[in-house]
């Protein structure tokens, strides 16, 4: 795969990919061609049958900066309808695999919103993580004021919208949005060995659980325990459920070996 604004690369393994967003001199904006590829980065990665896990990172200074301002500045509430920007986001919140954010430094606005896109996070004590849209005259419009509102609670979420106040690593793990937080030098080992470890599972039983987790998101609780129901049955279709518990009645360790896409 050859991109322009981002690297794709695997580290040691094939079931674990790591995408590194590649705009250093932009802090990482996130222009539409970036996010493009990032969309068609991480679609060739879930139907790849040896990958397993993705990893999306930036760089020590800057996850992210948000949404590319110099392709806005100029644009009418037309031009910005029209051009369709959020379709790479939906293609980004519709990937099956499960994705590790390894954040440092600049987590803001849309990259913060790519961040909660994701499904688990690793951060460096250095990371900054806020909304500061209100500062530019306009508002979160990826998914901020809707992921971080479920994530964080109403109170909070509307503080970070409405001030642009920047969060601290210790704040944000407090409140449940990061997984972890260690020393700069160490945030992207740390996230490719969760990676590793989670890539050690059933791939088609990790697909069913995220997809059956980010359901508690998107729906009301009856909703939610009918589908989570769903995906725990389907789980039994395949070899990776007789395999996982004849293993633990043996006493052994399991062999997953289903291919990570049919
Ligand atoms: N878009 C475009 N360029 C950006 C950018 C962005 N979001 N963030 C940083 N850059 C550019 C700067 O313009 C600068 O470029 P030049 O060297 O050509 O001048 C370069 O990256 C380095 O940035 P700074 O000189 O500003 O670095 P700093 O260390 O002084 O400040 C910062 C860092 C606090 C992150 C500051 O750059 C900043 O506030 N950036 C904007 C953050 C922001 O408002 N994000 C929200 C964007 S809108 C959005 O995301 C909408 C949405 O919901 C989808």
């Amino acid at each position: 795969m050859d991109f322009k604004h981002i690297v794709v690369e695997h580290q040691g393994t094939e079931a674990v990919a790591l995408i590194r967003l590649n705009r250093p001199k932009q802090l990482n904006a996130l222009n539409l061609e970036l996010m493009d590829e990032l969309a068609a980065a991480l679609h060739e990665l879930d139907n790849n049958a040896h990958v397993r896990v993705m990893v999306l990172t930036g760089n020590d200074q800057a996850f992210a900066a948000g949404a590319d301002v110099t392709e806005m500045v100029n644009a009418t509430a037309l031009e910005m309808d029209l051009q369709n920007r959020f379709a790479a986001w939906n293609r980004i919140s519709s990937v099956r695999k499960p994705i590790i954010a390894a954040v440092s430094g600049y987590v803001l606005g849309g990259g913060c919103e790519l961040m909660l896109s994701c499904d688990m996070v690793v951060a460096s004590e250095t990371v900054r993580i806020g909304q500061p849209e209100i500062k530019l005259g306009v508002m979160p419009g990826a998914g901020g004021t809707q992921r971080l509102t479920r994530a964080i609670g109403k109170a909070l979420a509307m503080e970070l919208i409405l001030t642009g106040r920047m969060m601290t690593a210790d704040e944000a793990l407090r409140l449940g949005l990061l997984n972890r937080v260690v020393p700069v030098e160490c945030y992207l080992d740390e996230a490719m060995r969760l990676a590793k470890q989670v890539a050690e599972f059933s791939p088609i039983a990790l697909m069913l659980a995220k997809q059956a987790v980010n359901h508690a998101f998107n729906s009301f609780l009856d909703e939610g325990l009918l589908f989570e129901r769903k995906n725990f049955s389907l789980c039994f279709t395949g070899p990776d459920q007789k395999e996982g518990m004849q293993a633990f009645l043996e006493k052994r360790p399991p062999r997953f070996n289903t291919p990570a896409t049919e």
